[in-house]
């Protein structure tokens, strides 16, 4: 796996409401869904990018803590 494509770091999703979606697009040409998880209120998962992961698409009310930043797309 290429260092330009993926880093060690983790980022954390924790669910504000239930039902929330975290949803992983695949990496490279192709981009579509891989896996989709769902989170009840108060579940909190923690991930990577990876080979076969290069985006994360978060549906409903979450917690969003990255390298970046923290972030909250509590707005509706
Ligand atoms: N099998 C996936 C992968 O290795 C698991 C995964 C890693 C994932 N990070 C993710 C799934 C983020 C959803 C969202 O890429």
């Amino acid at each position: 796996m290429s260092s330009n494509t993926s880093n060690n770091d983790f980022f954390v999703i924790k669910a504000l409401e239930d039902g929330v979606n975290v949803i992983g697009l695949t990496r490279g040409t192709d981009t579509r869904f891989h896996h989709s998880e769902k989170l009840d209120k108060g579940e909190v998962m923690i991930a990577q990018f990876t080979e076969h992961t290069s985006a994360v698409k978060i549906r409903g009310k979450a917690l969003i803590q990255t390298s970046h930043g923290e972030m909250n797309n509590e707005a509706e």
